[in-house]
């Protein structure tokens, strides 16, 4: 069993699709794993950086992605044997990102890699929580549990900062905003697997919302489907 949640940069999807995880996890009574995509493409601009690549010669970065050993485990990404989860998160990865997203080798390589990931979960008896931009859309298009999760770029720049700060960083509120609708932007218009809300989603939009709120509305929100698809089927 597979659920989506896709959208944009900083709207919560990383720790509603964390905890979704756990909650699935105790509800379901089956194992529930998460997967974090957008690391996956994080992880392909730090080995950029990493080995200086010219960023102007795409081949050069896909090479790179191509005898690179990406892994996940238990909710961690890692590099050729390195866990580099919290290593990604900075500015210098976010700021070379999209010459890995906008890459169509690269993110041929990431989705092959993410349906591996979910085929290998499934056979270990376990669900999927697949966290991204392209996840109900591209990745998994035949899954009946698609989330949209969005909140306002306001919204989103007011958590990033708070993010920063529990980290001991600093930033601007105008320079988070305008980063966030450059990425949203970049996102949105790229030409392979763009961010786009898929049509058969259900939009959570978490504006005023707490965290645990919009877990609890997927929750119910699966369980529903789950019901309705059992008494169909019986
Ligand atoms: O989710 P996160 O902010 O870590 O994603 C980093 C970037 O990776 C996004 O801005 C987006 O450009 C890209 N991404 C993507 N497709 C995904 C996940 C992330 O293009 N499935």
């Amino acid at each position: 069993m597979i659920i989506t949640i896709d959208g944009p940069a900083g709207a919560g999807k990383s720790t509603v699709a964390k905890r979704l995880a756990k909650q699935l996890t105790s509800v379901l009574f089956q194992p529930f794993e998460y997967l974090d995509t957008g690391s996956m493409y994080r992880a392909a601009a730090l080995l950029g950086l990493r080995n200086g690549v010219d960023w102007n010669e795409p081949a050069q970065l896909e090479t790179l992605a191509q005898t690179a050993k990406i892994e996940i485990d238990a909710g961690r990404t890692f590099l050729n044997g390195e866990d580099i989860t919290d290593a990604v998160r900075t500015k210098e990865v976010t700021g070379k990102i999209r010459y890995a997203a906008d890459n169509p080798v690269i993110r041929r390589q990431m989705v092959e890699l993410q349906r591996a990931v979910a085929k290998r979960y499934a056979e270990e008896g376990k669900g999927l929580v697949s966290e991204g931009r392209d996840q109900g859309t591209v990745v998994f298009p035949d899954t009946p549990f698609k989330f949209f999760v969005s909140a306002s770029p306001e919204e989103r720049a007011r958590r990033r900062l708070g993010e920063m700060a529990q980290r001991g960083e600093t930033g601007d509120f105008d320079e988070v905003l305008k980063s966030i609708n450059e990425r949203d932007y970049r996102d949105s218009v790229r030409e392979v697997a763009p961010l786009r809300e898929p049509k058969d989603a259900r939009r959570i939009i978490t504006d005023g919302m707490t965290i645990d709120e919009a877990v609890e509305t997927i929750v119910q929100s699966v369980s529903m489907t789950l019901t309705l698809r059992q008494s169909v089927s019986r």
